[in-house]
């Protein structure tokens, strides 16, 4: 198998471009920790005598998939992996692939920014220089207006086996076929599982039985037809799905949400090769098929999309990048960030005061979150650096609802940060961020306590915003000691 030169993407992981055919390796998961990035590996320790060389007439896909809105990465940390516009340049680097399929789970969850990230990812995929052959159908898309949905995808190659939609005009295929020199493909996507708020009997999707929507999937086909399957679900329902599929297909594509780093290792199950496209559209596979006297066969190759560490902002293919920055415009002009604000319930009932609120009782406590250089204190003031610093953002940032989440108390929930015009006291991540709206504890405080937000352990807290992409090296042993607080000496009961 050919490494890319080198010269294509300077910054690719070496060590992520492990060639491996499903047949040598075993488990395909990846043990790496989240967030550790795969270190470089040096060019000698290539694993050499394993290399099976994918015969030349084999078919080459680049495939993605559970991308969950990520747009581009929230560049909270450097060296974080995705985005539109990285991987449309290293698509229109790699010249030698004959399909390009994306499995789905485009978005996160089903707000109007959603649905403005599915307009603009749509319109990346397929309107513009290098159009995605198919999408696969994940639960989260489901769970998105299903009008909207069918009118942005109406004319997108969108593939969903074994769905049945009673939407009208909805744009699912049972399959996708094309023709890559003189060799049919065809392309299939598997829901192994609807949301749970689609599984009412008002629902307008249900699913078919597997085994008679692969048979429907197989129609007509000529027993040289490659197939292709996207799978959305866990591991085990993956797993389960594939002995189901008779005769078998030549790949399965799993799109797991708990495949954080994938490996390009496809593994063998009931003889068809599996790999996984990981979360977030942090990585693209590169994949070669083909069938021997043994069955099908797949090599692969991870292919991470780090920025550009010289190219403000990142890099990436410029028209995806301006396509992207005028969606940003268009959250801030639509005034998304005050429209989805305040529509859900607080956390424990009460009404959010600001910190300001907390500060006569607990100075001490206010003393170590307002003090010089709090990160906590200033983490609105930090986006608004980060907007007008060209080199980093240069758009609205502090309207775009991603952003001001995990930079403000209570976005989204009733009382909660609607503006930094109106709501200037709940800007950064203040008090009630973490210990709960405190109006009730404020008026009676030994009656109405605050815990931590949700009653969540102590370390589970910090996760919720300094995740593995965000915080990549977040010990809390670490990180507490920076922030801890707690009771003045008068509140301490003895
Ligand atoms: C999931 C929560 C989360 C989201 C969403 C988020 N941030 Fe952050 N951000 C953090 C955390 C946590 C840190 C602190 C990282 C650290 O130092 O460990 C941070 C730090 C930062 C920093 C300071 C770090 C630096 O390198 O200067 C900037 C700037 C920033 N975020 C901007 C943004 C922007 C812009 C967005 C939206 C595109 C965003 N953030 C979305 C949680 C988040
Ligand atoms: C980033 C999250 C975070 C922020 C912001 C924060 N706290 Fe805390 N606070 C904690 C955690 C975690 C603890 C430890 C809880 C424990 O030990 O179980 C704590 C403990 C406390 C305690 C002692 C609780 C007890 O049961 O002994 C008080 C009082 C307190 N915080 C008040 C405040 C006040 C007032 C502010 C704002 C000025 C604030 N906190 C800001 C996370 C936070
Ligand atoms: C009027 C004074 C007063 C104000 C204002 C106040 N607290 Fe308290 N707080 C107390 C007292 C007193 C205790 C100790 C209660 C006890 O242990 O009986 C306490 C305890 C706490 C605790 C420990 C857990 C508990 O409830 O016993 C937390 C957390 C806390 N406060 C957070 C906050 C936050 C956040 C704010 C601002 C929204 C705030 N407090 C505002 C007086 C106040
Ligand atoms: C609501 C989201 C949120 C939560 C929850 C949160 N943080 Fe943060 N934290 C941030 C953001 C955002 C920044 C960076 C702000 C900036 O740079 O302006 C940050 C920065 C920090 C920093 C300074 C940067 C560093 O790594 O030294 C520490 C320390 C920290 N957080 C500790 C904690 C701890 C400990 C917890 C849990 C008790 C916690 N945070 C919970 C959002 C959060």
């Amino acid at each position: 198998m050919k490494l890319r030169p080198a010269a294509i993407l300077p910054l690719v992981f070496v060590a992520a471009t492990l060639v491996a055919t499903f047949a040598q390796c075993g488990d395909g998961r990846a043990a790496t920790a989240p967030g550790a990035g795969v270190p470089p590996m040096p060019a000698t320790q290539e694993p050499k005598p394993t290399v099976t060389v994918p015969p030349k007439d084999s078919i080459r896909l680049l495939v993605s998939g559970a991308m969950s809105g990520r747009l581009e990465p929230c560049g909270c940390a450097s060296g974080q992996l995705g985005g539109l516009a990285r991987r449309m340049q290293h698509i229109g680097e790699m010249r030698n692939y004959d399909l390009l399929l994306e499995g789905g789970n485009l978005v996160e969850t089903n707000t109007e920014l959603d649905l403005m990230k599915l307009y603009t990812a749509k319109s990346v995929l397929f309107d513009m220089q290098h159009r995605y052959d198919a999408l696969g159908v994940g639960a989260k898309d489901l769970l998105l207006p299903p009008a909207e949905y069918a009118a942005f995808l109406g004319d997108a190659p969108l593939v969903a086996t074994n769905l049945a939609h009673k939407t009208e005009g909805w744009p699912g295929k049972p399959f996708i076929e094309k023709d890559v020199r003189g060799v049919k493909v065809r392309v299939v996507s598997f829901l192994l599982a609807l949301p749970k708020e689609l599984t009412g009997a008002e629902s307008p999707v249900s699913l078919l039985a597997n085994a008679e929507a692969w048979q429907a999937a197989r129609a007509g086909a000529d027993a040289a037809t490659r197939f292709v399957v996207m799978a959305h679900g866990d591991d085990v329902q993956i797993r389960a799905l594939i002995p189901q599929l008779q005769p078998a297909p030549d790949l399965v594509v799993g799109v797991d949400q708990g495949y954080i780093e994938p490996t390009a290792a496809a593994t063998p199950v009931a003889g068809v090769p599996l790999v996984f496209t990981g979360i977030r559209g942090r990585v693209l596979l590169s994949l070669s098929l083909w069938r021997d006297a043994s069955g099908p066969r797949a090599v692969g190759e991870l292919i991470p999309l780090p920025g550009s560490r010289t190219v403000p902002g990142g890099g990436g293919d410029p028209n995806v990048r301006d396509a992207i920055v005028r969606h940003r415009h268009e959250v801030k002009d639509g005034n998304v960030l005050e429209n989805m604000a305040r529509q859900l319930p607080t956390p424990n009932g009460a009404v959010y005061v600001g910190s300001e609120g907390c500060k006569g009782c607990h100075p001490t406590a206010y003393g170590v979150w307002a003090k010089e250089g709090s990160k906590h204190f200033n983490a609105w003031k930090t986006l608004e650096v980060a907007e007008k610093d060209p080199t980093r953002y240069g758009w609205p940032v502090t309207a775009y609802p991603d952003c001001v989440s995990c930079h403000v108390v209570g976005h989204r929930e009733q009382s909660g940060f609607l503006s930094f015009a109106d709501s200037p006291g709940l800007a950064g991540v203040g008090c009630e961020r973490c210990h709960g709206p405190g109006s009730d504890h404020v008026a009676a405080p030994e009656k109405n306590r605050l815990g931590l937000i949700g009653g969540v352990d102590k370390s589970m807290l910090c996760i919720q915003c300094h995740d593995f992409e965000q915080s990549p090296n977040f010990l809390f042993g670490d990180k507490w000691p920076v922030i801890q607080h707690g009771r003045e000496p008068n509140q301490i009961k003895k």
